[in-house]
């Protein structure tokens, strides 16, 4: 499974980038936002230091501006992936991204059916917010579970993407149903490292170390 780091901020992105464990990132307008730095000052920062794909969602809600700004988007650098939300003219620009050569993300999904919708588009990612449903006392991962079965079924290319991750298990448990990716805030991250037995092991050898006749 491909981990993403889903932030803007480019120190965030820098640390995962440092850990060789980022295969790639994913942005949207309310990330860009807690940057304070413009959309094309934080394109240039991420474009940087990211190898793997870089998500940057459109802003126009009608077919004709998605593509303007899609396009836009996709020439900054190759592994630029464009972000599209999934409605009627999302899809359609999808469809039309993808005969472009033009890779996309489809975000705002939260259902199987609209995950059908993007594959059938040719989307090179669908993303599933599931935090969101949990929050609406909706289970989030059974809906990863319906499309990884579904795209299986019919061999769609389109990768399932796990979006909305707040914490560990959702992590572990995107794996386990055989998700391609997770995209999951720094925080996240942070804490797949964490167990107190590794902190207290770690003591111990340090502690135990010490009596070694040097
Ligand atoms: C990913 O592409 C989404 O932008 C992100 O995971 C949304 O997460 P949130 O529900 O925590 O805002």
């Amino acid at each position: 499974m491909k981990f993403f780091v889903d932030t803007a901020d480019i120190n965030q992105i820098k640390e995962a980038v440092a850990w060789g464990i980022c295969d790639g990132v994913t942005t949207n307008p309310s990330l860009v936002a807690k940057t304070g730095k413009s959309f094309d000052a934080v394109i240039e920062e991420i474009c940087e230091v990211v190898d793997g794909p870089i998500s940057l969602e459109v802003t126009a809600t009608d077919f004709d501006g998605m593509m303007e700004q899609g396009r836009a988007l996709a020439k900054t650098k190759d592994n630029v992936v464009v972000k599209v939300p999934l409605t009627k003219d999302g899809i359609r620009a999808t469809r039309a991204f993808t005969d472009e050569g033009i890779k996309t993300n489809v975000t705002l999904c939260f259902s199987a059916g609209q995950a059908l919708l993007a594959a059938k588009a040719g989307a090179s990612y669908i993303s599933p917010f599931i935090g969101r449903l949990d929050d609406v006392s909706n289970e989030g991962m059974a809906i990863i579970d319906d499309i990884v079965t579904i795209y299986r079924n019919y061999e769609f290319t389109t990768e399932v993407l796990v979006a909305s991750v707040r914490h560990p298990m959702h992590v572990v448990e995107a794996a386990r149903l055989g998700a391609d990716v997770c995209t999951m805030p720094p925080a996240v991250l942070d804490k797949l490292f964490k167990h107190p037995l590794t902190d207290i092991g770690l003591a111990r050898f340090l502690k135990d170390w010490e009596s070694v006749p040097k």
